[in-house]
């Protein structure tokens, strides 16, 4: 090996040995008579200190070391003079005997420190050198920590991790597939995996009984803080279960990660419908991390002559708890906010609920003080509380409403990072029609659409309303929501053909499409197909919510940008005018 210890091993018991220590140059201090390096690699940073007044052989290397040089050196453990007390090697330094230069380097695009100068672009270009910097490498530590400690977990609870292909058939379900071409089949194109979906439901028939994966899947589709193109899941599938042990058995599993990787003892996570999440958060992924939930204000506030409300299918409010000292620049601000077109509400109807009990609203001309305290009874608002209520359509004004609930809570502090709070969405509707989904291909708008997925089983109890209300039917299906992100979805799948078959017909496959598509697992359900159901967690997004990160995209070793575009390979990128033949898409080669 190029060294005998790494540079974030020796501490003062290490005093007096001689050791071999390389890595990277990250700063030289010339004091004149000494010379101090911090050398470091992936496990820290080591003080090399070089007496160069005797004009020793190593004067002249030292002088050519820039930034980012590859260096090995000889030396002997010795205490520090001045001890830094922030670093775990801070009590030694390196008298250094021989140094040797492994390989230079250009100077950096962006100084690789934890504050760096270096832009989003540029750091993606030279995301090799970023991945050189604490915070990025500490999240992908913490990602390989999350992967041992899920394998760990599902092991001891007989889970067999197995691969499925990743050249696959595209299906018109779901997002947009990610397409390769077929070389030595004309005219065919393979399907990138959205998921292994239906491998692990054959596995399931196969009698595997637990299987899991940590596993890439991709999609084509509109990209987000939360979303890349290719992506990774924890997939997970077992026979024999109903709903409530998949819940019980991958709490535990995210039960487990908290108190392994983040010593953290999770409570108990609640369930709530998808109705109530709808109804009290206007959205089926609330942050719980605080309450703020809506009140309907219908019955209260219609029939006194206030146009808005009278006319509107929805009045809704919350309470922003201490907020009534709020300028009126801050509330002319937020309502400002509540009309940008990505809320689009059409104003914003405010009532302070001041510290001497008084109510004063936005709409005192309409409301006297004795109604303004029926809002307040409504909503529970007391002294030194805010008000805040929008009107409008129904499914519109509750977006907004949500929206407008989270930046509340962001204004008033109530969505702290190192704060986790945890709930099952459960009782997702089956279907839900889709108007012309952009993420969707076109052909299948004017249509219903599998909310989860075609496999997810419809409630028994709701069978009937199959024929007679489709949209109606609730799903045995599930969701994990950590504070407002979906880290994982799941259900209890179909295992029955009449069924399945049903359920193509209910999405307008027409009966030879439903074979051709998915024949192989309707057939396989015709072998003794077991009860099953599963989930698959995002595992991106869970490693981001434990580093307390918005962004996916730093928890990804080379992730892509918002335009799907990975900058530092240049990728996508044309491909020769040969392989488009061989591939057959192009069907004569040009010069
Ligand atoms: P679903 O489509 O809900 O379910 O995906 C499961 C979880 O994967 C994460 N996720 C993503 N993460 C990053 N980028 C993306 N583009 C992206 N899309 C999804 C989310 C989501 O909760 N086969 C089913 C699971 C099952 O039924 O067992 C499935 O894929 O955190």
């Amino acid at each position: 090996m190029l060294r005998t210890h790494t540079c974030g091993e020796l501490r003062l018991s290490d005093i007096n040995k001689e050791v071999t220590l390389s890595g990277w140059v990250q700063k030289t201090r010339d004091l004149g008579a000494m010379t101090f390096i911090d050398l470091r690699d992936r496990y820290g940073i080591t003080q090399l200190a070089l007496n160069l007044a005797s004009g020793n052989e190593i004067n002249d290397t030292v002088k050519t070391l820039g930034r980012e040089f590859v260096i090995q050196v000889k030396g002997t453990v010795i205490e520090r003079e001045s001890k830094n007390k922030n670093n775990l090697t801070g009590d030694i330094e390196i008298k250094v005997t021989a140094l040797k230069v492994l390989n230079i380097s250009q100077t950096p695009p962006f100084t690789i420190e934890d504050n760096t100068d270096g832009g989003d672009e540029l750091r993606m270009k030279y995301r090799y050198l970023d991945l050189r910097r604490n915070e990025v490498r500490k999240n992908l530590e913490l990602r390989h920590r999350m992967a041992i400690e899920t394998r760990n977990y599902l092991d001891s609870l007989q889970f067999l991790e197995v691969e499925t292909p990743v050249l696959i058939k595209s299906t018109p379900e779901g997002a947009r597939d990610f397409v390769v071409p077929s070389r030595m089949n004309e005219g065919q194109f393979y399907a990138l995996p959205q998921s292994p979906q239906t491998f692990k439901q054959l596995l399931m028939v196969a009698g595997f009984d637990r299987y899991y994966q940590i596993v890439k899947c991709f999609r084509d589709e509109d990209l987000r803080a939360d979303r890349q193109p290719e992506f990774t899941q924890i997939d997970c599938e077992m026979s024999f279960v109903d709903q409530q042990d998949i819940l019980d058995t991958f709490e535990g599993l995210v039960r487990h990660l908290f108190k392994a990787v983040k010593q953290i003892d999770m409570p108990n996570v609640p369930h709530m419908t998808y109705a109530d999440a709808m109804k009290y958060y206007g959205n089926d992924k609330p942050d719980t991390r605080f309450e703020m939930k809506f009140v309907e204000l219908n019955e209260v506030v219609k029939g006194k002559n206030f146009k808005i409300f009278d006319d509107a299918e929805l009045v809704v409010t919350i309470c922003a708890k201490g907020a009534a000292e709020y300028t009126r620049k801050q509330l002319d601000e937020l309502t400002e906010w509540v009309k940008r077109p990505q809320i689009g509400a059409t104003g914003l109807v405010y009532a302070r609920h001041n510290a001497d009990g008084t109510i004063k609203s936005s709409v005192d001309k309409f409301y006297n003080e004795e109604e303004l305290k029926t809002w307040s009874a409504a909503c529970g608002s007391q002294p030194g509380d805010l008000i805040l209520i929008l009107a409008g359509p129904d499914e519109k004004t509750r977006k907004g409403m949500s929206e407008l609930r989270l930046e509340m809570g962001a204004r008033l502090g109530l969505r702290d990072k190192n704060k986790f709070s945890a709930l099952w969405i459960i009782d997702f509707p089956l279907l839900e029609w889709n108007d012309g989904d952009p993420n969707l291909l076109a052909s299948l708008a004017g249509r219903w659409h599998a909310k989860h997925h075609p496999f997810t089983s419809p409630k028994p109890e709701d069978f009937e309303l199959l024929k007679t209300d489709p949209g109606a039917v609730r799903a045995n299906a599930y969701d994990l929501v950590i504070n407002g992100v979906e880290v994982g979805g799941g259900s209890i799948r179909i295992h029955d053909r009449a069924l399945q078959s049903q359920m193509f017909d209910l999405l307008g496959f027409t009966k030879e499409e439903a074979q051709k598509q998915f024949g192989f697992l309707m057939n396989a359900f015709e072998f003794g197909a077991p009860p099953h159901g599963g989930l698959a967690f995002g595992f991106d997004r869970l490693c981001s919510l434990f580093g307390g990160s918005d962004s996916i995209r730093d928890f990804i070793a080379f992730p892509k940008n918002n335009s799907g575009r990975d900058v530092m390979i240049d990728s996508p990128s044309e491909i020769s005018d040969e392989q488009l033949k061989e591939l057959h898409i192009l069907s004569t080669v040009t010069n």
